[in-house]
């Protein structure tokens, strides 16, 4: 999970690496009382997932309170890079004489950590990254040893640093990597990282993404989900532990495997083609052990998109029989009951097949059609999609 800027520099402050003031706003008038409250000169940043947000106009400075207001009121609805601007911080203005970049991240084709550095920040990393590599420092951090003062040393100095700065930044570097670990971060990062006019070094603009797969350790960052973006299906799919995908189509897509599932979608969408352009609604994985549950649980998120008009269930049976895939989709059924109106077109093929099949046909729901081949499936399930 990537972070806004506002809870990445939460962070930081938690872990003692020094930031400014920031507060946020939703509406021009809350702006207009955070640079009140923080009086002076103060920056209006949108708060939106993605880089550049600077030259995009999402970063703007304001003398006074009106002129927050006013930027507030530019910024907020913007749209950079697809993503639009619900909220901005209101961040107290630094005085800055330098500005550095410093990041380190999990370096997975080395299986170990990287810190990146420049002693030449403000520029975009992957310009300065490209057209000056020398002055970027690319250090090696060993997960086991960490990165104490002395390597945050070896970084800063590798970083072309001047000796009055290195002992300035080391330190800061080290509470950097302290939020990295801590949090268990993929990615801490910080650009810029600046020298103000009184000497002392500020972590100006914050960058953290948060390993997922660390999820269970951190129950606080829970709260730092931000609801608003996710797709309400897509959230109770994630509730019921479903690897699930809304897409913008009226043929719900079931299968098991990523791979079945994706040669499923672009089956269906090539099948739609002859039916007036019906399009796959969703992936959804249910994974190896095709239980009863997962199945309900599927065809529930499913059946819950207003836009699916049929759905295609595509199964391979391998550890996972048929027959359990069957009992599945007929157990589902009951469980959904009345709720359950959508037609549903199952293929089945590989371990077990006849008695799955079988299984389906005892049944006889009038819902459900069976289908020999992928392609048949496809077909029949994108007719009824188009009816
Ligand atoms: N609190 C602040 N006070 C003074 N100047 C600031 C402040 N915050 C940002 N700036 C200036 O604005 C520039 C851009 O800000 P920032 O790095 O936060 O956004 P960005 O780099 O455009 O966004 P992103 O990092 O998402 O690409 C900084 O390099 C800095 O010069
Ligand atoms: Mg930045």
């Amino acid at each position: 999970m990537d972070l806004f800027e506002y809870q990445a520099r939460d962070l930081f402050e938690k872990y003692g690496v020094p930031v400014l003031a920031g507060i946020t706003a939703d509406t021009p008038a809350e702006a207009r009382a955070a640079a009140e409250k923080l009086g002076g000169v103060t920056v209006v940043k949108a708060q939106v997932k993605v880089g550049g947000r600077g030259k995009a106009g999402g970063v703007k400075v304001a003398k006074t309170p009106d002129d927050a207001e006013a930027a507030a009121q530019a910024i907020l609805g913007m749209d950079i890079k697809g993503h639009t601007v619900h909220r901005v911080m209101v961040a107290a203005g630094a005085d800055i004489t330098e500005e550095f970049y410093f990041s380190v991240l999990l370096d997975r084709a080395n299986r170990s950590y990287l810190s990146l550095s420049s002693y030449e920040g403000g520029m975009e990393i992957e310009q300065l990254a490209e057209e000056r590599p020398d002055a970027l420092a690319r250090v090696e951090v060993d997960p086991e040893q960490g990165l104490d003062l002395a390597k945050a040393t070896e970084i800063a100095v590798a970083a072309k640093f001047p000796a009055e700065l290195v002992d300035k930044v080391a330190p800061v570097f080290v509470k950097l990597y302290e939020v990295y670990t801590g949090e268990d971060a993929t990615l801490v990062e910080v650009n810029p990282l600046v020298l103000t006019g009184d000497g002392s070094i500020v972590a100006l603009d914050g960058k953290v993404s948060l390993d997922d797969n660390a999820e269970f350790r951190h129950p606080e960052h829970e709260q730092l989900v931000d609801t608003s973006a996710a797709d309400p299906l897509e959230a109770k799919a994630k509730g019921l532990g479903l690897n699930y995908v809304k897409l913008d189509g009226g043929i719900g897509i079931i299968g098991n495997g990523a791979g079945l599932v994706m040669s499923t979608l672009d089956v269906v969408a090539y099948a739609g083609e002859k039916h007036g352009g019906v399009k796959p609604a969703n992936f959804l994985d249910i994974g190896g052990g095709a239980s009863a549950t997962v199945m309900a649980n599927g065809l529930d998120v499913i059946l819950g998109d207003e836009q699916v008009k049929s759905v295609f269930v595509n199964v391979f049976g391998g550890i996972t029989s048929c027959v359990a895939v069957a009992e599945g989709i007929v157990k589902a059924l009951e469980i959904l009951g009345d709720t359950a109106t959508k037609p549903l077109v199952v293929r089945l093929d590989g371990n077990q097949v006849e008695e799955g099949r079988a299984i389906l046909a005892a049944a006889n729901n009038p819902l459900v059609t069976l289908a020999t081949t992928m392609d048949d499936g496809a077909d029949k399930a994108a007719e009824l999609a188009a009816k």
